[in-house]
């Protein structure tokens, strides 16, 4: 998040933003039946119920709670309840037992996002810089966590042997490449981070320089097609491709296809959210690792490119289907300082052992996307909205 103040940000944008952000949470829980809120079918996935309130619990703890003269707290249990990973704000439940959280029941909790958000709405009428910077955060965390949402549900509806269909609408991974052929970048010294428009997380500060030499990124994202090939060149099965610890991933866990592939009669078909659907070959493929963007890679004998070449090839690339992983581990820029207080957890801590992913995903809420925008996540993740993008050194 800004740690400097964004004297642009005016209070009834920001009201606006509010309730437009806040009702697309709403929205996307329509097709739902009550008991999908429920589950939590492994420790990384939340329950959408859990989202609602986390998501709630994160305006009433870091606005209203400081900000809102005589707020009275809407249960007293909720913050140990949708407490995440803030350890400045006391103790929380397991993560591992947010798919246990039967009570409060959903009804509940949406009791609790009307409280909140009517006070907010009230508080937000008359604001000072500090407060709406406060909520531009609280509002860019609902975002990220609508995403979540879309990929946990996703998780937890495509390991019922019903492939339940979400909506019809929202298959999210039939897209293909609109461009094609390698683009070539020459050396320099390119800007990287925050370009001071709109907001940003503290991971994107510390603008800086960063030299690269002469490389080459293609223009479009690995298909499906694609990867059938190197599938069917048996790659599952051939050690000399992987990472050392890829490959035990790859045995321990019998992997041997994307995530939600699905071999039915020699054919392949893959759950999507408006069902199970058969893999077009001509489709841009999706819920890889990191481990299996990197075998691919060495496959085709060429590399993932790093997040800084990714970053000053973006702007003539097309982008915004998958996220796309990078060669880079998920390092503080030089420069970086954690923002003080409880939000200074957002991203600093988060920092080891995973690999930086750029662009954005069909998943990915509406204004949340940006060319400096860092995600990561740790390489044996297939659950995201990942994809593959390869580079290579220049004349390779
Ligand atoms: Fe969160």
């Amino acid at each position: 998040m800004i740690t400097e103040l964004n004297p642009n940000l005016k209070s009834s944008d920001i009201a606006d933003k509010y309730i437009s952000v806040r009702q697309y949470s709403a929205t996307l829980c329509k097709p739902l039946i009550t008991e999908d809120y429920i589950p939590q079918p492994v420790i990384y996935i939340s329950p959408p119920k859990w989202h609602l309130a986390h998501t709630t619990w994160f305006f009433e703890e870091f606005v209203l709670k400081g900000y809102y003269i005589g707020y009275k707290i809407f249960d007293d249990d909720f913050a140990f309840l949708f407490n995440s990973y803030y350890n400045a704000v006391g103790d929380r439940v397991l993560r591992a037992d947010r798919g246990n959280l039967t009570r409060p029941d959903v009804e509940k909790v949406y009791e609790y996002r009307k409280y909140v958000d009517d006070h907010m709405n009230k508080l937000l009428q008359n604001t000072d810089a500090k407060i709406r910077n406060l909520v531009e955060i609280g509002l860019n965390h609902e975002q990220q966590h609508q995403e979540l949402f879309l990929t946990d549900l996703k998780y937890i509806l495509g390991h019922n042997p019903l492939f339940p269909i979400y909506r019809e609408d929202c298959n999210l991974t039939h897209h293909q490449n609109t461009s094609h052929g390698f683009l070539s970048i020459p050396e320099g010294v390119n800007d990287i981070g925050y370009n001071e428009e709109g907001f940003c997380y503290d991971n994107e500060l510390a603008p800086h320089k960063v030299f690269v030499h002469e490389f080459e990124i293609s223009k479009s994202l690995i298909t499906n097609g694609e990867y059938i090939e190197f599938m069917n060149d048996n790659a599952y099965q051939r050690f000399d491709l992987w990472l050392d610890e890829g490959w035990n991933w790859v045995k321990n866990n019998k992997i041997d296809s994307p995530k939600y592939w699905h071999k039915i009669h020699e054919k392949w078909y893959q759950y999507t959210l408006s069902g199970l659907k058969p893999v077009h070959e001509e489709d841009i493929l999706c819920h890889v690792s990191y481990y299996e963007a990197l075998a691919f890679a060495e496959w085709k004998k060429m590399r993932l490119p790093t997040e800084f070449e990714w970053e000053i090839a973006a702007k003539s690339l097309d982008w915004g289907t998958r996220w796309e992983w990078t060669g880079s581990a998920y390092a503080p820029y030089p420069g970086f300082s954690k923002p003080p207080g409880a939000v200074g957890e957002y991203n600093g801590k988060f920092m080891i052992n995973q690999m930086v992913l750029r662009g954005a995903s069909s998943a990915t809420s509406p204004d949340h996307s940006r060319t400096t925008y860092r995600n990561f996540f740790h390489p044996h993740y297939q659950w995201q909205f990942t994809g593959i993008r390869l580079a290579k050194n220049h004349k390779l």
